[in-house]
């Protein structure tokens, strides 16, 4: 095993009906800003019910955070949290807003260029700790793990911009299965895909005997293939989205990917993708996933035949005939919950695929993986695949 640090500050209240606890949660003087999407909070009540838990503080509203949020409309909640003093955010919807949220807490008190924020890549942002405005979320998209850590993804001049420092942790995230049951379909099959791409890069690299962290890994994926569908179709299965929305914390908390080698190239490939072509987050990771493995399976062999075997009970054959079984199961889960895993079906050209690779070019993203050694045109291939 890796060596490591692990800490994880967020206080999660999981479970139904625990609006009213906010009044407990968020401090009683405080000034807050309440911040949120496109209007599915407000369509469906939750704001009204936040607003009520949270009494006689002096409230303010955010809301237009948009999918995959835009420097440019997080500069304007940075304006109104810097007007009337903010000293409390609260972020209600998904992980766009969560996101997006965790970027004004870091901006609202920074002196400098707030856009350069968004160039720090995976190392934190140097901002004082005392420098950050504390944030809560309560949580309406099982999906991204936005919920318990401490990374937001900013889209900024046609790319987009992981941030992270530690002081962004929210302090709770309120997890109700029920806030997600208005969901539609596509996002909870967008949740599921995203959740399993999530543990996958954190496990389908090389052996370092990480038991536990393979286990809890193993875990949660056995749990996203027996509850995905039927989340996706029952919408109000209680039990099914109570376990999606805690498998999605639980891929992306930090826990799994204590002292275990990490590969995030497919979500690196993806952000290009959805910068590009407006394709949903967990839409690109279903249809780059299969390939970067078709690609790279000899690097990633022994994991991938531990995964043939733990998730997919795959034990016959021989171990390659096992690893392209695996890999086919994964592309055939993806479009059982719904989602297409050719970049062709989302209309995107062959011609097209150079502007990715120019843009993983731009962005610094050539030598990825948990080697390095996916250059440019390992890239290429991986995206001749997926096409
Ligand atoms: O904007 P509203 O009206 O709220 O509608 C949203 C949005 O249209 C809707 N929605 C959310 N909760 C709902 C609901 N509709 C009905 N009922 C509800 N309860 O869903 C749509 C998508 O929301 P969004 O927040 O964009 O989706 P998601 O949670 O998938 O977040 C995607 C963003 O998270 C980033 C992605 O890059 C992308 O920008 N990620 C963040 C990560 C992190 N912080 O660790 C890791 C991820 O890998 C990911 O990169
Ligand atoms: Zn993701």
């Amino acid at each position: 095993m890796l060596n490591f640090d692990y800490r994880n500050p967020t206080h999660v209240v999981f479970g139904k009906d625990r609006i009213a606890e906010l009044d407990q949660l968020v401090p009683a003087n405080a000034r807050v800003l309440i911040t949120y999407g496109g209007g599915s909070v407000k369509r469906f009540g939750t704001l009204d019910k936040v607003k009520a838990a949270l009494g006689n503080r002096t409230v303010f509203e955010f809301g237009g955070i948009e999918a995959n949020p835009k420097y440019e409309t997080l500069l304007q909640a940075v304006d109104v949290a810097r007007k009337e003093k903010i000293d409390f955010l609260l972020a209600v919807g998904g992980g766009s807003v969560m996101d997006g949220t965790k970027f004004i807490a870091l901006a609202t008190q920074f002196d400098g260029d707030t856009a350069s924020l968004l160039h720090h890549g995976f190392t934190p942002v140097p901002v004082a700790n005392d420098k950050v405005i504390p944030l809560g979320v309560i949580a309406t998209l099982p999906a991204t793990g936005s919920e318990m850590n401490a990374f937001a993804v900013v889209s900024y001049q046609g790319g987009k911009y992981p941030v992270n420092h530690p002081c962004v942790y929210p302090t709770f995230a309120m997890l109700d299965p029920e806030l997600t049951f208005s969901l539609p379909k596509i996002q909870v099959a967008n949740g599921v895909v995203d959740a399993f791409v999530h543990v996958l890069e954190q496990y389908a690299t090389y052996p370092v005997d990480a038991r536990v962290q393979d286990r809890m890994a193993e875990g949660i994926m056995r749990t996203l293939i027996e509850i995905g569908p039927i989340t996706v179709e029952e919408p109000t299965n209680y039990d099914a989205r109570a376990n999606l929305m805690w498998s999605a914390t639980s891929a992306l908390n930090g826990m799994i990917g204590t002292g275990v080698p990490l590969d995030w190239s497919t979500h690196m490939i993806g952000h290009e993708l959805t910068a590009l072509f407006h394709i949903d987050h967990a839409q690109t990771l279903a249809v780059v996933l299969p390939s970067l493995w078709r690609v790279l399976k000899e690097q990633k062999h022994a994991k991938l035949v531990q995964y043939a075997a733990r998730v997919w009970d795959i034990t016959e054959g021989d171990e390659d005939s096992r690893v392209d079984q695996a890999i086919d199961k994964t592309e055939a889960f993806f479009k059982q919950v719904g989602l297409p895993v050719r970049l062709r079906d989302h209309g995107v050209t062959q011609d097209q695929l150079g502007l990715v690779v120019d843009a993983l070019e731009a962005h610094g993203m050539t030598a990825l993986s948990e080697s390095g050694k996916v250059d440019l045109a390992t890239s290429r291939k991986i995206l001749d695949m997926a096409w």
